[in-house]
């Protein structure tokens, strides 16, 4: 890597910010409502604070301390960084998809980033023309709208001759994240998100504080309340510990609202200098995200839409991942006493949330051509500028029912991120090693890790997420009859019958194989430079650089 590239984060409290930047996003926002209204409110939280201990905080600090010790290496991508733990071609390769993912998630979380501006910028315009009627035709209304600004009507609706707005605002957005992971790191992210974390807890407070007074809004409807909005959200419901299904989505919503398994906390972590707490950093981070999700993402969404529109109509509209955010709750901001001015807020929230994450998307993929073409910074976010183009462009053209981001959002953003936490997971806890993985977390460590996730770390997560997995795939993949007779499609049927979902897959397979011919690229110089550390046992008794020695306060 040439000396020009080299960063690192100003601050511990920025690399933390940045962290916590890149979990907090729409998966706290539209995805946790949706899953938990989906698998039966309270029932959903139990699996999801075990897939927290045993899956999302244990994985995190294998990521955490993998990435800090690339990055004493001199290296910021997965493939690179994985090749060193890893001691071998096979875990760089593997690698790839630490980069693949954050990278083709971009393709479409930067879409559902523009509609949520798209959406603040009508509500301070005075709504969405949702203001009367009964609320199921409210409801219905909200979807209309949807349909329009996402084109799910058809193939291609930006190229039918009008400018549409949602394109506007994807044109805006994409260039405000260009531009700020061009600036690098400290300029351009670690300040990016400093601002924006403070300015979202400060409007998402402000939203909670007017949902939790909202009382019983319809006296003719006594059982329409925040109380019984809270209810559905907290109370827990043990029998459904049995459904695996909730396990499944539990533990999905876990590594996609961390950010863990995605490849963006390796890439963050290699930054970090070698006596930076990491113990504490990860867990803080882990924590803000927490704090934003259950008490905000999940306080504000569901109770809000059970006051207004009663438990049944909720049930039935808050089901996916952007039913919550894009049909009810413009509903609710439609029957509350100065809606529009906490709609635009709102989803203005939501847009700021969801930048910080996309930023953190986009640096892990330019690091990597970085170190492995040894190019600049500006060719490098030329070249991720163009890729990100193209998979936009390509969701976007292919936007009926939005069946092509769903298939990338499921076999990227769901499948590939377990691929990956195993491959973290196992790479850390059996072939670092943990001991040597235990002692090299704790490095200017502020606080020490339990001692039973030494445990965790070697059995209970490789094993939990085995068995989440496997279920992941039986449970989506083959078609399924139901005690009714009806069956349900899975994956491979859906796939065989669409054109769209196999031109997606194609796609990513593009993507793979270019990232791993650029990878095999990378590997070669790094082999010149002396720095391919493949097959050998890397000496633990490096001395850092005097400048990388001391740690930030
Ligand atoms: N962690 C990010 C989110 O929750 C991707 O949206």
């Amino acid at each position: 890597m040439s000396a020009s590239n080299k960063q690192e984060w100003g601050t511990r409290l920025g690399v933390i910010l940045a962290v916590a930047g890149s979990a907090v996003g729409l998966g706290n926002f539209l995805r946790f409502p949706g899953n938990a209204a989906q698998n039966g409110g309270g029932a959903f939280l139990i699996p999801y604070f075990v897939a927290l201990l045993l899956l999302g905080i244990p994985i995190g600090w294998a990521e955490w301390t993998m990435g800090r010790y690339g990055g004493r290496k001199g290296f910021h991508s997965a493939p690179a960084i994985m090749g060193v733990v890893g001691r071998g071609g096979v875990s760089r390769y593997l690698g790839v998809t630490g980069v693949v993912i954050p990278l083709v998630v971009y393709f479409y979380y930067v879409l559902i980033e523009a509609w949520c501006l798209c959406y603040a910028w009508n509500f301070a315009q005075g709504g969405i023309g949702i203001n009367e009627g009964a609320v199921q035709s409210q409801v219905d209304g909200s979807k209309q709208f949807f349909g329009e600004i996402t084109g799910s009507a058809f193939d291609g609706f930006m190229a039918d001759g009008t400018l549409h707005q949602s394109v506007v605002f994807w044109v805006i957005t994409f260039g405000i994240n260009i531009w700020f992971v061009y600036r690098g790191l400290s300029k351009g992210i670690e300040a990016f998100c400093r601002y924006a974390i403070p300015c979202m807890a400060v409007f998402a407070v402000i939203v909670l504080i007017r949902v939790l007074t909202l009382g019983t809004p319809d006296p003719t409807h006594p059982d329409q309340s925040v109380e019984a909005g809270l209810n559905f959200m907290w109370n827990p419901d043990f029998k459904a510990l049995g459904n695996f299904q909730t396990w499944l989505a539990a533990a999905g919503q876990i590594f996609f609202s961390l950010s863990v398994g995605f490849g963006v906390i390796i890439n963050y972590a290699s930054y970090c200098r070698r006596k930076d707490d990491i113990v504490l950093s990860g867990l803080t981070a882990t924590a803000t995200n927490e704090f934003f999700e259950v008490a905000l993402g999940g306080m504000i969404t569901l109770t809000a839409a059970v006051a207004f529109m009663g438990l049944t109509l909720t049930q039935a509209n808050t089901g996916g991942t952007f039913s919550t955010g894009f049909f009810a709750l413009p509903v609710v901001f439609a029957h509350m006493p100065g809606g529009n001015f906490f709609g635009a807020i709102w989803f203005f929230m939501l847009f700021l949330a969801a930048i910080t994450s996309s930023l953190s998307m986009l640096q892990p993929a330019k690091a990597f051509f970085e170190e492995a073409l040894g190019v600049g910074t500006k060719t490098a976010t030329t070249i991720v500028a163009l890729i990100t183009l193209f998979g936009n462009v390509f969701v976007l053209w292919f936007s009926k029912d939005l069946i092509a981001m769903d298939t990338i959002d499921f076999w990227v953003g769901t499948f590939l991120i377990f691929v990956m936490a195993g491959v973290q997971i196992i790479a850390f806890g059996w072939v670092f090693g943990i001991d040597r993985g235990w002692k090299e977390a704790h490095v200017g460590a502020r606080i020490r890790i339990p001692g039973i996730y030494r445990f965790i770390i070697k059995y209970v997560s490789p094993v939990f997420l085995l068995v989440v997995f496997v279920g992941f795939i039986f449970q989506n993949l083959p078609d399924k009859t139901g005690d009714d007779g009806v069956v349900t499609l899975g994956w491979i049927s859906k796939i065989a019958d669409s054109r769209t979902m196999q031109l997606s897959l194609g796609l990513v397979t593009l993507v793979i194989l270019f990232l791993i011919i650029v990878t095999a690229i990378g590997a070669r110089r790094w082999a010149r430079e002396g720095r391919d550390l493949n097959g050998e046992r890397e000496p633990d008794d490096i001395q850092p650089s005097s400048s990388t020695t001391e740690p930030r306060t």
